[in-house]
């Protein structure tokens, strides 16, 4: 029995040495030290043992069994620390590695430039106004001394909501001036941004959907010096204080007088070429002193108040800006193009 003992410790021993999962540990220890296992079942053929044997051969049980439990816990300790090395091993982060970048979106080179031409009205005190897209055709039209039959009307054709034409797009940003003088009462000092549409055909210079800025100004003793002194600041501001304006005589149905302001060429300084198309100057913006039948139809008497009124395409002030050549480019939502702003 002693002799089995020390056979079933020795084989114990020698499979120790392979386990190398805490699985195989366990089936170790119910096969040799488990209630069914091959220890108990020696000790319970001790009965057949003489009485001075049994002691002995319990001593050796036991010294075989405490042997045998040692060597598991050496065995448990040397796969637990397998376990961890090869955790460690797996979670090993290389902090040295360049990390995926975040790509910082910007602003679009529209606005940009829309909120640069804020900017430069807020800083006079204009406050910010903004109006429907889907506009009446009385506010886009009728208001604004633009009557039924108007030729302005046909030029300035854009998209019906309504059959009977009394509703669509906005053609211009000049209806807000209306709904702004309804509104308040003078002095008045706002400008209104916006999208506005036409039916025009896509092409490098034209889009059925574009920007405007309007801007009015309403008060007592309002003239067309104030008009020009503010669109000069304005032009100073855009493109620097050497920037030449001129002022053309010009027609728009809500204003008188009126006139078209252009920009002297940046290309040329004047001379022409082909970016003002020879004409040495650039249109940028229309403008007027506010027609008093206008004043009139929105409740401010013409007689005590006057105004004037301008209206910007922005999409021509970014091109300008940022020597974009074709507008079509602001619309598309290329990155390539996009990302250089
Ligand atoms: N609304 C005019 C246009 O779209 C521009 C303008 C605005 C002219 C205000 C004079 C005063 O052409």
């Amino acid at each position: 029995m002693k002799a089995k003992l020390e056979q079933i410790k020795a084989e114990a021993l020698e499979a120790l040495k392979n386990v190398s999962t805490m699985e195989e540990l366990d089936g170790i220890r119910v096969k040799y030290l488990g209630k069914k296992g091959e220890i108990t079942a020696i000790l319970k053929q001790m009965g057949k043992l003489s009485p001075e044997e049994r002691p002995i051969v319990g001593q050796v049980a036991n010294q075989v069994r405490a042997d045998i439990e040692a060597s598991m816990g050496e065995a448990s300790s040397a796969i637990k620390e397998k376990l961890l090395e090869q955790r460690l091993k797996n979670e090993k982060l290389d902090v040295t590695i360049p990390g995926t970048e975040v790509l910082a979106g910007h602003k679009h080179p529209m606005t940009i430039v829309l909120d640069e031409v804020k900017d430069i009205f807020v800083g006079m005190g204009f406050s910010i106004a903004e109006g429907p897209e889907v506009e009446l055709s009385v506010y886009d039209f009728d208001k604004l001394n633009i009557p039924e039959g108007h030729t302005v009307r046909e030029w300035q054709d854009t998209f019906y909501i309504t059959e009977d034409e009394k509703v669509h797009l906005r053609c211009q940003t000049s209806p807000v001036q209306v709904r702004v003088m309804e509104a308040t009462k003078p002095p008045i000092r706002i400008i209104s941004p916006g999208r506005v549409y036409r039916k025009d055909e896509v092409d490098a210079t034209h889009s059925p959907m574009f920007h405007q800025i309007e801007g009015l100004v309403v008060d007592k003793g309002i003239t067309m010096g104030d008009l020009k002194g503010t669109l000069n600041a304005l032009v100073a501001k855009l493109y620097g204080p050497e920037a030449k304006t001129r002022f053309r005589p010009h027609h728009f149905p809500f204003t008188e007088p009126s006139c078209e302001v252009d920009v002297q060429c940046f290309a040329c300084g004047g001379e022409g070429c082909r970016v003002c198309k020879g004409e040495g100057w650039i249109e940028l913006l229309g403008a007027g002193m506010v027609h008093p039948k206008v004043l009139a139809g929105c409740g401010i008497d013409p007689d005590e108040y006057s105004g004037f009124a301008f209206g910007i395409g922005l999409e021509r002030v970014a091109m300008r800006r940022f020597a974009i050549t074709d507008m079509r480019l602001i619309y598309e939502n290329d990155t390539r193009f996009l990302s250089q702003f």
